[in-house]
């Protein structure tokens, strides 16, 4: 019996031609930005899987001690039937869910790597031969067409990747979220939380240097897809907490005065001595905010479990 069914939603293409938008106005405006969703090519999914492995960068392990304290009460809470999860990324975590959720019947990964969602598939599928596995290729800020499986239905968001949205963004994300779900289906949500700056900063700047290497790499990426010839080195790895907006601000600083050429986008593009690029916001969350956000997006805060230390927090959610 086949289990594994693999849709693409993004057409051909779309990659190189987001990857081209992004840059030609992340680079053109004051002040320059990059979106995050850049760092991911296979070198950056191997250091970001690095980094979740750093003394310094607790979330991941914040958010696996909550998945297996609370995997009972989160299956009380919820009895889906289908599982649709975005950024599924690689499945580990996706197993201490399944494992949470005994009455699944169908599980949905969704993605914007093809070989990640079929590694995924193959090793879940050897562990829960009755799961059907829809894979869908998309991204999932994008909005997305779901396939026709049994409710109720809960998606999962998981590793605090809501907060590399920013705060316009995350409302239509979560809006979206909500056009997939009928009343009485739910959302399981990943936040890490505000705490102390130093913390916080030491999380986004370790003394290994791994995330100083993450960071860099969105400009191997960039010289790969789009011809440039940034050197990666004459740029220095920046972290800091936006107290403001409670946000991590991840940067790459320019060392000296530089002038990179990108080809592929007819563009030169000049950085005065220590001009900044921001490469990433991530959004440091409390209960009020979480509960609220998900209000304007007619979701009723049901559950919060946080771990031990209180550093991460997985919210249920109820579509109302
Ligand atoms: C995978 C988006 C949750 O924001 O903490 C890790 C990415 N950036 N170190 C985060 C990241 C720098 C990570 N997320």
């Amino acid at each position: 019996m086949s289990r594994f069914l693999l849709t693409r939603t993004l057409p051909e293409h779309a990659t190189d031609a987001a990857l081209r938008a992004d840059v030609l106005h992340g680079l053109t405006r004051t002040p320059k930005t990059l979106p995050p969703k850049w760092f991911y090519d296979a070198r950056g999914s191997e250091l970001f899987e690095e980094i979740t492995t750093l003394p310094e960068y607790y979330p991941t392990r914040a958010e696996r001690e909550i998945l297996l304290a609370r995997a009972p009460e989160i299956a009380a809470a919820t009895g889906a039937r289908t599982l649709i999860e975005l950024g599924s990324g690689s499945s580990e975590k996706t197993r201490l869910l399944l494992d949470s959720l005994p009455e699944l019947a169908s599980y949905v990964p969704v993605d914007v790597s093809e070989s990640a969602l079929r590694g995924a598939a193959t090793s879940l599928l050897a562990d829960r031969p009755g799961l059907e596995v829809h894979a869908i290729v998309a991204d999932f800020t994008g909005g997305m067409v779901l396939p026709g499986t049994p409710g109720p239905r809960l998606v999962a968001f998981l590793g605090g990747t809501i907060g590399n949205l920013l705060p316009a963004e995350r409302a239509a994300f979560l809006a979206s979220v909500r056009g997939l779900l009928a009343p009485g289906d739910a959302l399981l949500l990943g936040t890490d939380l505000v705490k102390d700056e130093s913390v916080l900063v030491r999380a986004y700047d370790d003394a290994a240097g791994v995330t100083a290497a993450f960071n860099k790499n969105v400009l191997t990426v960039i010289n790969r897809e789009l011809g440039a010839d940034f050197a990666p080195d004459a740029f220095d790895h920046v972290a800091l907490w936006d107290a403001e907006n409670e946000w991590i601000e991840m940067r790459l600083r320019a060392r000296s005065a530089l002038t990179v050429k990108i080809p592929e986008l007819d563009l030169v593009v000049h950085f005065a001595p220590g001009e900044e690029v921001r490469t990433e916001v991530s959004a440091k969350f409390r209960q009020d905010r979480v509960r609220s956000e998900l209000a304007a997006a007619r979701m009723e805060l049901t559950h919060w479990w946080t771990d031990e230390a209180g550093r991460f927090a997985l919210t249920h959610a109820t579509a109302v």
